[in-house]
Parts: structure tokens; sequence; C-alpha cells
């Protein structure tokens, strides 16, 4: 039996989901924009899903657009607000995931907008004072894009707070929350945020789809041009079964949060207990005891063996990660753990828990981990 702790890069899918998503494809074939019944039927049943993600975050049903996922989600926010809203500065950090980076690039290099990076502290929490700092420099029209929990070292953004800041200096504010949804409560209507994001495969829905919450008042323009799916923002067929399985997953992650939560954080501390006392020279990286309970970021003193360590960990069946999932494969080392740690010869592993994982298991890998270093 394998030890699955890389759920900060995907999880496994759900049989409810499975099930529901099973039915839509056995059952459901009509193309959604068709006006007879089997397209109606396809069509209700997108927008059922719709009101499920609506209802879970309290915001309008309008509000919310399906996706391909995260990555695609946070593309449009960026790209759309620079093109659509008249944004021609973004605020966002150094530790972002790599699709709002590589977005931010691509934004410069166009040079249609300027970047600018927040500070963070030893630990890699933003600087909230930097930021108010930022926002009050300048009076262009700015995008605050800054992620609510960190895929790599858990840190958690105070939401409310820099929503705070956001709508005092006028500003837009867009959050990927791909690592945090269905885990934390977040209620649009007590937070403003003008978009966030969100992927299935990150709570135990299907990979391929998401979404994007674009508030209300922001008008903007489709992100792919095609037919009238998505109320004319994103042209394409939808992916039925996709968005079933995606509301599924996040209605079930959502009734379930407060208990999947609680078992999880319990693992993470536990796992930082035994590890402490099994090697004295392991690290946290990031801010662990205030991050998200499903992320734990250790380093481990540099070691010849060490640098097989991931390999070594998967040949003993147990599955973590380097950093991110998406670099996996090419060894390029992690843009968060570099920026934190400069030059830091130490290894980095990346754990992360779902509720489906057991002390048990935690014990297993305390104990295989010697061997290793
Ligand atoms: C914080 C964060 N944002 C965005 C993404 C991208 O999501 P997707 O895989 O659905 O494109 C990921 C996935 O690794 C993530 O962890």
């Amino acid at each position: 039996m394998r030890i699955f702790l890389d759920n900060a890069a995907t999880t496994p899918l759900d049989p409810a989901v499975l099930a529901a998503m099973t039915e839509v494809m056995a059952k459901h074939y009509g193309n959604p924009s068709s006006i007879h019944a089997e397209g109606r039927q396809a069509r209700a049943l997108i927008e059922k899903a719709r009101k499920t993600v609506a209802n879970t975050l309290n915001c309008s049903i309008g509000e919310i657009f399906f996706t391909s996922g995260g990555t695609e989600a946070n593309n449009m926010a960026l790209k759309n607000s620079v093109r659509d809203l008249g944004v021609t500065r973004i605020i966002s950090s150094p530790l972002e995931h790599h699709c709002v980076l590589h977005s931010l690039d691509s934004i410069r290099a166009a040079g249609v907008a300027r970047i600018e990076m927040v500070g963070t502290d030893a630990k890699g929490n933003i600087d909230l004072a930097d930021l108010e700092q930022r926002l009050a420099a300048s009076q262009e029209k700015t995008l605050v894009s800054l992620m609510h929990a960190n895929n790599e070292i858990g840190n958690l953004l105070p939401l409310e707070k820099v929503s705070a800041l956001c709508t005092a200096a006028g500003a837009y504010f867009h959050c990927d929350t791909v690592q945090t949804m269905g885990f934390l409560p977040i209620d649009l209507n007590a937070t403003q945020v003008s978009f966030l994001s969100g992927s299935a495969h990150k709570f135990y829905g299907p990979k391929g789809v998401g979404f994007i919450y674009v508030n209300n008042n922001n008008q903007i323009k489709p992100y792919l041009d095609g037919g009238a799916q998505e109320r004319n923002m994103r042209g394409g067929t939808e992916n039925i079964y996709g968005i079933v399985g995606l509301a599924t997953a996040l209605e079930r992650a959502a009734a379930e949060r407060e208990q999947r939560a609680a078992t999880i954080a319990e693992l993470k501390a536990y796992f930082m207990r035994r590890l402490t006392e099994q090697y004295p020279d392991i690290r946290f990286n990031g801010d662990p005891e205030n991050g998200m309970f499903k992320v734990l970021s250790v380093s481990l003193p540099a070691s010849a063996k060490g640098e097989l360590l991931l390999m070594n960990l998967d040949m003993a069946g147990i599955s973590a990660s380097g950093g991110s999932a998406c670099s996996s494969g090419i060894d390029v080392g992690s843009h968060v753990i570099g920026h934190l740690y400069p030059g830091s010869p130490r290894h980095t592993i990346r754990f992360s828990f779902s509720h489906h994982n057991t002390k048990s298991e935690l014990d297993a890998v305390v104990e295989k981990l010697g061997g290793m270093l």
C-alpha cells in the first residue's frame, strides 16, 4: 500500500464524485446549448452546479464561470483586468504559483502594465504595511494578486485584511484560492474580492475543471472567443461531467469541512512532533504553526543521500513532492524555497495531507526517512 502525502499537488477522486460523474457520462449526452430535451437536461445540470458553487461562496450565480482549472482562472483574472478594466499596475508576490508569475511575465513583456512585488517577511508572510504603502503611493488603476494559501509552504494570507486594504485604496483584488477552496470558509458577501479561483482536483474532484468568481461590478470581456457558453465569457462546449464532479466535490467538502480540517490539522501536528523528536536537525519552512493545515514543507541538512530523497521515498512507497508538482520532472528547484532561503544547501520535501491519511502512515514515514538521510 502506498502512502500518498502529496495532496497539495492533487487529491484522489471521491467515490461519490465519481458516481455522480459516471451517471452524467452515461445518461446526459445532450449539448447544453441545444434547445431540445437532452440539451435542456444537460444545461440544467450545469446551472445546478453553478448554484452549488455560488451558495458555497455566498455570491450570485452570475458571478461564477467554469474553466479548465485554476491556471485558466488565474490567467483570466490577471489578463482580463489589464485588457478590460484599465489596470496599469499589478501588485503581487514572488511566492505565487507559476500560473500567476508567468502570466505576470507575459503582461510585463507586452508592456501593458507595471508589475510590483510586495515584500515578505523571513517566514514568507506578506508584509501588509508594505502593501498598504504601495497602494497609497500611486493613484493608477491597480490589481492586487495574492494567493490565499501558498501551495509549497502553506503560508496563509489574511484575506479579510487584504480585502479591506484593497477596498480602501480602490484597488481590485484577485485571490488564488486554489489551495483553500473547500478547506477554509470563504464568504464573498462579507469579504470583498474582485476575482478568485478554484480547481476541482485539489478538493477530491476531477482534474481539468475549475472556476473563476468575477465580482458583478467588474465587466470583463470574453476570455475564449467562441459560442455563447458561460454567458459569452468562455466559448466551447462545456465539460458537463467535470462541472458536475466539481460541484459534488465542493458540496461534500463544505459539508465535511470542519471534520476534515480537524483530522488533517491533527495529522500535521503529530507529524511535526514525531519528526522533531526523531530528527533534531529538521527545519520547517515557512510559518507552519499559522499556515494551512494540509501542507508541511520540511528541510533537512545537505547530505549525499539527500539528493535522492524524493526518489528513495517513492521507492519506499511514499509520495511527496520537492516543491510544487507542476515543476516535478524538471529539477529547477523551488522558486518559493529559493526566495525564502537563498543559497541554502538543505534538501526540501513538501508533505501534504488529506483526511484519508493516518497516524500509522506518518509513523512509517518517520521511520523510513531515517535510512535515507
Ligand atoms: C496555488 C495554485 N494555483 C493554481 C494552480 C493551478 O491549478 P490547475 O492545476 O487547476 O491548473 C495550482 C495547482 O498546482 C495551485 O496550487
